[in-house]
């Protein structure tokens, strides 16, 4: 199917590209093969349209007080996917007795953000930059569980359309080395129907799209 990408200024420009997965939320072992193949993958019905009413009706009035962008809602943990990506079990002697830990994986941030006509798309970028990852080449020996430090779940409040500026990304390319630049033309889009949510790991290129209502 052709879908606009992202042009090298943020305009679209018509590819064909793969699509990316979309699976029911009570496929956790299929959302968790998509996540290692892709980097990400849509799950389908993660909320319902009541909950996301109540979320957009609970934060429309900060939305139209503030600058746009402060920390407001945070969803809810996917307990399944985070516990598969990114809890890490190491060991560490105590004298010479050794003993094993197990590191969960915590919410560190919770935004809600509104993008507003006019707002520009974002480079493709990886958001584990924040924790300063720095990533090998697993092209060749395939995904390994344990390297990845963080998983982002974003919520649409709406449908999201090529136009009001919906998530763009590019499967696979979680497994790219630090050295490898991404190709704004591999972008492909991620549309969502109300109550979908994006769920991605934090070593997959992606960017918002610009919004041209
Ligand atoms: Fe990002």
């Amino acid at each position: 199917m052709a879908k606009s990408g992202l042009g090298q200024a943020g305009q679209a420009t018509a590819i064909k590209l793969v699509e990316v997965q979309r699976i029911d939320r009570s496929g956790v072992s299929s959302i968790i093969r998509a996540i290692t193949q892709d980097g990400c993958c849509i799950i389908k019905d993660f909320t319902d349209t009541e909950t996301l009413k109540k979320a957009n009706e609970e934060v429309r009035p900060y939305l139209k007080q503030i600058n746009l962008g402060r920390a407001i809602y945070f969803p809810q943990r996917p307990d399944d996917l985070t516990s598969h990506f990114v809890d890490k079990t190491t060991s560490v002697y105590y004298g010479e007795t050794k003993h094993t830990y197990t590191s969960e994986a915590i919410c560190s941030i919770g935004i809600t953000f509104d993008i507003g006509t006019g707002g520009k798309a974002q480079r493709l970028h990886r958001d584990d930059k924040n924790f300063h990852v720095d990533h090998e080449d697993q092209t060749k020996m395939g995904y390994r569980v344990g390297l990845d430090v963080m998983m982002a779940v974003t919520v649409p409040g709406v449908k999201t359309t090529y136009e009001n500026r919906e998530t763009l990304a590019i499967p696979g390319r979680h497994l790219w080395g630090s050295d490898r630049a991404p190709k704004a033309e591999e972008a492909i889009l991620a549309e969502m129907e109300t109550g979908d949510a994006w769920v991605m790991l934090g070593g997959l290129y992606h960017a918002g799209g610009a919004n041209i209502i």
